[in-house]
């Protein structure tokens, strides 16, 4: 052969993109997630999403249910018309199924809105340790390669706007209940909604280990008002 390595190195690249593809879609559970990142995951806690498997529960919610005409006292924690919304990942690879339930992957989590995080959590990892050694930055692209989402407005769309009549072309059922026919206060507004850190959870200040795009739009006016919060890690 006279070009032995332009095979093995198509070979890898091969690999690389069939690994990668099923690598991104991933998920993995908030654990991962919360051991680095102690205080986003704390406040995460209190927020109406950590709490999202609790409201399908009987007897909760009950006058909201009753309004959206569903039953108060039925057990909606096993119906798949449900569960989809109000869990990370619902039968994605690594996400929560009703066979197999998950409770690191119960209610909406990191990777609900953050992306599916089995490939780009190692990068946080090493580009973290890289900028701790020695003040290394790495692009922001890479992780979005990897599937991080820093646009966030179509997941979230996903589970607010999925009614018809919505207008988001991404619509099919099963639907939500709560639409803004049943309440206006369910009338979903990203711009507002995204900067909503008691939805989301309170933002802490970044050391700035990944630079440049793309970066969400609100970046820059979350971490210039960020609290100073605790690191961890995974091991
Ligand atoms: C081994 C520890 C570790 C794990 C596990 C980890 N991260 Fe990170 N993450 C980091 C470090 C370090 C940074 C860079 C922080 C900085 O610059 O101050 C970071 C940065 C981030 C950022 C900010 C990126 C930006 O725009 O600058 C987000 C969002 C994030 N992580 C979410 C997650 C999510 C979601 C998961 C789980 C899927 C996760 N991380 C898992 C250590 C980790
Ligand atoms: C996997 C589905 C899902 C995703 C993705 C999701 N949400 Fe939610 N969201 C819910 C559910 C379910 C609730 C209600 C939880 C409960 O009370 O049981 C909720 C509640 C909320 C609330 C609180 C409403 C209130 O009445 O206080 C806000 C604000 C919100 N979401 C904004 C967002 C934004 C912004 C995004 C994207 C960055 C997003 N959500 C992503 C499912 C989702
Ligand atoms: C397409 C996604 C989706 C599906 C399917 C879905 N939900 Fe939700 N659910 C949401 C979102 C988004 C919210 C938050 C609405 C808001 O506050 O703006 C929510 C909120 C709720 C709430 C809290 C309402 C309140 O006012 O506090 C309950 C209870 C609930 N859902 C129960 C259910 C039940 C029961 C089913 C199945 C019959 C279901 N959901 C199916 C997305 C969904
Ligand atoms: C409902 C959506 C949503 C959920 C759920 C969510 N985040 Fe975030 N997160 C955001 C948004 C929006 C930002 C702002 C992004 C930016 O400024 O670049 C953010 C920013 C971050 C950052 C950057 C630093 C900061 O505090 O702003 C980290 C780290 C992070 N999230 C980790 C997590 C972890 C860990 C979880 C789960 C315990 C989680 N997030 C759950 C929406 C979410």
């Amino acid at each position: 052969m006279r070009h032995p390595m332009t095979f093995a190195l198509a070979a890898a690249a091969m690999l690389a993109v069939l690994s990668g593809n099923v690598l991104a879609d991933k998920f993995e559970g908030r654990k991962k997630c919360s051991s680095c990142h102690k205080s986003q995951a704390e406040s995460w806690g209190s927020t109406a999403h950590a709490k999202a498997m609790d409201s399908l529960k009987p007897k909760t919610k009950a006058a909201a249910k009753t309004k959206a005409k569903l039953d108060p006292n039925k057990d909606y924690t096993k119906d798949k018309d449900c569960v989809g919304c109000h869990v990370d990942g619902f039968n994605k690879e690594g996400g929560y199924t009703l066979a197999d339930p998950n409770k690191f992957t119960a209610a909406v989590g990191c990777e609900s809105c953050h992306g599916p995080g089995s490939k780009y959590r190692g990068m946080h990892r090493k580009s973290g340790a890289d900028f701790e050694k020695s003040k290394k930055t790495a692009p922001r692209q890479g992780l979005a390669d990897a599937g991080q989402d820093f646009h966030f407005e179509e997941s979230c769309n996903a589970c607010h706007l999925n009614y018809e009549g919505s207008g988001w072309k991404g619509v099919k059922k099963p639907y939500t209940p709560f639409t803004p026919q049943v309440d206006k206060k369910y009338t979903f507004d990203f711009k507002k909604y995204v900067r909503d850190s008691k939805a989301m959870h309170e933002h802490y200040k970044l050391d700035g280990t990944f630079v440049g795009e793309p970066m969400f739009m609100f970046h820059k006016d979350f971490q210039a008002v960020a609290k100073v919060g605790e690191k961890g890690s995974d091991d």
